[in-house]
């Protein structure tokens, strides 16, 4: 499903000001616990990102698993505009995986990363910063054979002696890196601290100035964009975040949070990035429900309040003139109007017309497909709006064939009043399977039911339903976090039955947790197959 959007917003402006945007929502992103993408959804965020207007899609790590390799293989043949990056670590083998998944993109770039800080060299490598320069050296000339867009990451550069890091930057520029990404890998720097590093890195290498400098920041701290943001002004002109601050642990740079803090201060800061700033919403609402990663409330530019005014003298004044309380406009990053589009009456060509003004290009199979669903959603509903519309072309269209489904329930309660469910599951081998089970409440009851015809062990650890638009026949979005074999999974669903959507998310949350499982074994064997064959990395 291709959302066509005119172009937007996009900046001009002189070019040293200009800010490239690196994403990494499918890379680091997908690192957080409990994600696990398909291809098929890999391809519809990258799409979508695109049309974002980043200028980098670090699209995986090839290495870690034939999934991540399909994944970034499918983007790097299918999205055209940004440059298609992929991670490795400084082996050659990673370095292969890396270039021969991304070697059909028209723009492909091979991110290498080491450590260069001693708690990492000797902890974690137990290695020695001499062993960490000849890696370097090797690992940037290897990566430059195939491509000349090359980015070197002293991963733990925030912690890194300052003259070794400097270092080992100047190896790898030596060897063709064209751009140098000093990583805050645990989110433990200040903006001050931060903003210095690069200054005395500047200072120990001239020669930065001829490459692009570039930020990556984590939000242990909190300090993700206000670090990000520091770099920037010490000189740095790439910014690595995710959509929507996912990452490993608390996560990375918000970029919708990055790039609005630009747009909306340019007149005092010069400085400005390409993004088309109206699709940001719409990026951040597919990346939570493919994700099963839920958008908190209060979130900056994204979340359902960030446009919000509850008391009454804040309402008050933003009647008498919006800019008393409002530093941007709620239609500059895309938020939708939620007017009325269609009702239940509304034929086939009424939706697809519906669809091509919210700028999704839909016909053929996909079409019935959201025509069905649609109308299983007016029938409930009076009115079926734009934020419904989406919610059903995300939900509907996800690709996805090996998966757990939910197909039917039905609901009884026992003669001492506890709640019983059956169920019927399609397995992701096509096999059909049934089961019932009791619980606290009806949706318990369904999750019981589930496990007991999957045979699967899950445990609910987390359960949130949102409203899709108001109203009391609002569309229901379930995210749900399920605890199984050790690891945690989600998922997310949407129906105008909460029960519907709850069981979807939970089937959804298996088939993440499955493929997980599937990605861990996997990369568990490839480490195993390349500690064979390579124990020493080149
Ligand atoms: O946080 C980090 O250091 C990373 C590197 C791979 C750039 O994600
Ligand atoms: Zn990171």
């Amino acid at each position: 499903m291709n959302p066509e959007v005119e172009a937007g917003s996009i900046d001009v402006g002189p070019k040293a000001d200009r800010v490239k945007i690196f994403d990494t929502t499918l890379r680091d992103g997908e690192q957080s616990p409990g994600i696990s993408l398909n291809a098929a959804e890999k391809l519809e965020i990258a799409q979508q990102l695109a049309r974002l207007g980043v200028d980098i899609i670090e699209a995986g790590f090839p290495i870690t698993s034939p999934g991540d390799f399909e994944a970034v293989e499918t983007i790097a043949r299918n999205v055209e505009g940004p440059v298609i990056c992929a991670l490795a670590r400084s082996s050659f083998q990673d370095i292969d995986a890396a270039w021969n998944a991304i070697k059909d993109s028209e723009r492909p770039r091979i991110h290498t990363f080491l450590a260069t800080s001693d708690l990492h060299i000797e902890q974690k490598l137990r290695t020695t910063r001499e062993d960490v320069k000849g890696q370097v050296r090797a690992a940037v000339a290897h990566a430059k054979s195939y491509t000349d867009d090359v980015e070197y990451s002293p991963e733990d550069g925030s912690r890194s002696d300052i003259d070794f890091m400097a270092e080992v930057v100047q190896i790898a520029i030596d060897e063709g890196a064209t751009t140098i990404n000093v990583p805050d890998t645990t989110g433990y720097a200040m903006p001050q601290e931060y903003a210095d590093m690069f200054t005395a890195l500047y200072e120990r290498v001239p020669d930065l100035k001829k490459v692009t400098v570039s930020v990556h920041c984590h939000q242990d701290l909190g300090l993700a964009v206000a670090n990000s943001f520091a770099g920037v002004l010490a000189g740095a002109r790439q910014v690595e975040g995710a959509i929507n601050g996912i990452g490993e642990r608390a996560g990375n740079t918000s970029i919708e949070e990055f790039v609005m803090l630009l747009h909306t201060r340019r007149p005092d800061l010069g400085l400005w990035t390409g993004i088309n700033t109206k699709e940001i919403s719409r990026t951040s609402r597919l990346v939570s429900r493919l994700t099963g990663y839920p958008i908190q409330p209060n979130k900056a530019i994204v979340g359902r309040n960030a446009f919000a005014h509850e008391a009454g003298i804040h309402q008050d004044g933003v009647l008498k003139n919006r800019q008393t309380y409002e530093i941007m406009d709620a239609t500059t990053v895309g938020v939708f109007s939620n007017a009325l589009v269609l009702g239940k009456h509304s034929g086939r060509h009424a939706l697809q017309n519906a669809f091509e003004e919210l700028g999704y290009k839909i016909d053929g199979a996909q079409l019935n497909q959201a025509f069905k669903a649609f109308k299983e959603i007016a029938d409930r509903k009076k009115e079926v709006t734009a934020m419904d519309l989406e919610a059903i072309v995300n939900d509907e269209m996800r690709g996805d064939t090996k998966a757990f489904t939910f197909d039917w329930f039905e609901l009884h309660t026992s003669s001492d009043g506890e709640p019983l469910a059956k169920v019927k599951v399609t397995k992701p081998n096509g096999e059909q399977v049934e089961g019932a089970g009791s619980g606290d409440g009806s949706i318990d009851a369904v999750f019981a039911a589930i496990n007991n015809a999957t045979g699967e062990k899950a445990r609910l650890a987390e359960y949130r339903v949102e409203a899709v638009s108001s109203g009391q026949d609002a569309i229901g979005e379930v995210s749900v976090v399920i605890e199984i074999d050790g690891r945690t999974a989600a998922g997310q669903g949407v129906s105008t039955d909460t029960v519907w959507a709850s069981g979807r998310a939970y089937a959804r949350a298996l088939t993440n947790a499955e493929r997980r499982r599937g990605v861990v074994d996997e990369a568990e064997s490839a480490a195993a197959r390349a500690a064979v064959n390579n124990p020493v990395a080149p």
